[in-house]
């Protein structure tokens, strides 16, 4: 990435890149800790506007994972107690933290339109771009 470009504009570029390439990406965004506060606040995104600007750690799938640090896959959103809705449309929701000298940072959260739609390869792609955001933040 060109140095002349800012940080919010790489995570929207990112964003934007994903959901371009992949077609069951149907809103990408960036989720990160709101200064010292435990809640996660939205960074750039691609897709329908949503409500949840703001989400306290503990609440929904984005909350949940600002506190386990840990990938959580979300075949199917209707099967989950703890979901934050964005969009009717939203049937299954992957979530990956991005660590920052091993402390979690925030995450990319990714909505689809189709069910169970995650592998282990959006698994390992996901991680390599949370590692590539990283060492730009
Ligand atoms: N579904 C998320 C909220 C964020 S929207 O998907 C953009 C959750 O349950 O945390």
């Amino acid at each position: 990435f060109d140095s002349a470009i800012s940080t919010e504009d790489k995570l929207q570029k990112i964003c934007q890149l994903l959901s371009d390439e992949v077609d069951y990406y149907n809103w990408v965004g960036f989720y990160f800790r709101n200064g010292d506060k435990n809640e996660l606040k939205l960074g750039p995104y691609v897709g329908a506007a949503t409500d949840h600007t703001i989400i306290p750690y503990g609440k929904g799938i984005c909350g949940q994972v600002a506190e386990s640090n840990q990938t959580f896959v979300v075949p199917d959103v209707y099967a989950q107690d703890n979901y934050l809705a964005c969009s009717i449309e939203t049937k299954a929701e992957i979530v990956i933290p991005i660590f920052k000298n091993g402390v979690n940072i925030g995450q990319i959260d990714i909505d689809s339109h189709t069910i169970d739609p995650f592998t282990e390869e959006d698994i390992k792609l996901l991680d390599y771009v949370c590692n590539r955001v990283s060492e730009i933040i």
